[in-house]
């Protein structure tokens, strides 16, 4: 049964993985009332409205339902940019998943689109919601040092993900989550960054594509400070965790383990002792909520999600042409 009177009306497009955690994040978030789904899979959509106990709908109906406010978009990368200006042209507000788009120009467009519209556009660059991360970040501060990696067994190639189209492989996939943690605990986007590469997990499925499967690169900030990411699919190693995040500040330092969900803060002047933390993380539907009622920027804005896909531009073409790449950002989001 949907239930009219539980606030702001919510649907999601596109019901797999991602999907479902914004569903269960939906259904367990007070002022949410949950009222459709769609897929361009029917089953699938007909399957999230059995589970979660509401109806499916076309894209055109939700985008025409006043009882819906706020769409979720968690789609294959290629598709968020069309689906995200039809969602703001629509008068919604958005959740949408990561990347927000996969060139720096649709991501302008889509900021637009949303500045035109006064409603509010939330990403999901889910490791600022981990409560290690945001504990990290308010202890330490702008860092001085800092790095990023994702290492994962080897991948199956035949997913979406690593189609050069609909996903573009683990840069716009991962790489995009490191580029946006590293450029939040710094506070800045990059100015300069310079990365190499190839295609060295799966040089023969890969040939004939641009897609990268390793990929190390360097950052440097507005402020002197430095970042390595180092991304790939060559081995998982138990003790580091897929997800391995480094932060050193001026008076103390943090390893993320664990998914980002543990944290170890060095002590200082102590080189022998760690403190160890696992927060829970945030629900994140209220950091959308709090948004669309209180006004501001959101937890991780348009502007968070035009500086990560401007990074991986910028690792991409750096890996190919060699050479140090000076961070292009759009008028009012360079410093
Ligand atoms: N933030 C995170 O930590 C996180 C984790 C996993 C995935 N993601 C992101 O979520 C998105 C989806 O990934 P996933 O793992 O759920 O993929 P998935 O393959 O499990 O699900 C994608 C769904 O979208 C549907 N779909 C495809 N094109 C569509 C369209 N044009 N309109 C409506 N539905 C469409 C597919 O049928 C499928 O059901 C991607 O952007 C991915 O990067 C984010």
């Amino acid at each position: 049964m949907i239930d009219e009177n539980a606030g702001l009306g919510w649907a999601l497009i596109g019901c797999g993985g991602a999907g479902r955690s914004h569903a269960l994040g939906a259904v367990e978030t007070n002022g949410v009332g949950v009222r459709a789904f769609y897929d361009t899979d029917p089953e699938r959509a007909a399957f999230f409205a059995t589970e979660f106990g509401t109806r499916t709908a076309g894209l055109d109906e939700i985008f025409a339902d006043p009882a819906i406010d706020i769409v979720s978009i968690a789609t294959p990368h290629d598709t968020h940019a069309r689906l995200a200006l039809d969602a703001f042209a629509a008068g919604k507000h958005v959740y949408l998943e990561k990347p927000m788009a996969m060139t720096t120009a649709e991501c302008v467009q889509i900021a637009e689109a949303q500045r035109s519209s006064g409603k509010q556009l939330m990403l999901n660059f889910s490791f600022r919601f981990s409560g290690a991360v945001r504990e990290a970040k308010r202890r330490l501060g702008p860092p001085i040092a800092s790095h990023a990696q994702c290492m994962q067994a080897r991948s199956d190639l035949t997913a979406w993900r690593w189609d050069p189209v609909s996903g573009g492989g683990p840069l716009w996939d991962v790489g995009i989550h490191a580029a946006d943690l590293l450029c939040w605990f710094h506070g800045a986007a990059p100015v300069e960054v310079s990365a190499t590469g190839g295609q060295k997990s799966h040089p023969a499925e890969l040939a004939g594509t641009d897609i990268l499967d390793t990929v190390a690169a360097t950052f440097r900030f507005a402020d002197g400070s430095v970042s390595t990411f180092l991304i790939s699919d060559a081995d998982f190693n138990g003790f580091a965790s897929k997800w391995l995040f480094e932060i050193y500040g001026s008076g103390e330092s943090a390893v993320l383990y664990e998914h980002a969900k543990t944290v170890a803060f060095g002590v200082p002047g102590d080189k022998t002792s760690v403190e160890t933390l696992s927060p829970p993380s945030a629900d994140r539907f209220p950091f959308l909520l709090d948004a669309i009622k209180n006004g501001g920027e959101s937890y991780a804005p348009a502007s968070s999600g035009i500086v990560a896909t401007a990074v991986v531009e910028a690792i991409i073409a750096s890996v190919k042409s060699g050479q140090t790449q000076t961070l292009e950002l759009p008028p009012g989001l360079a410093d």
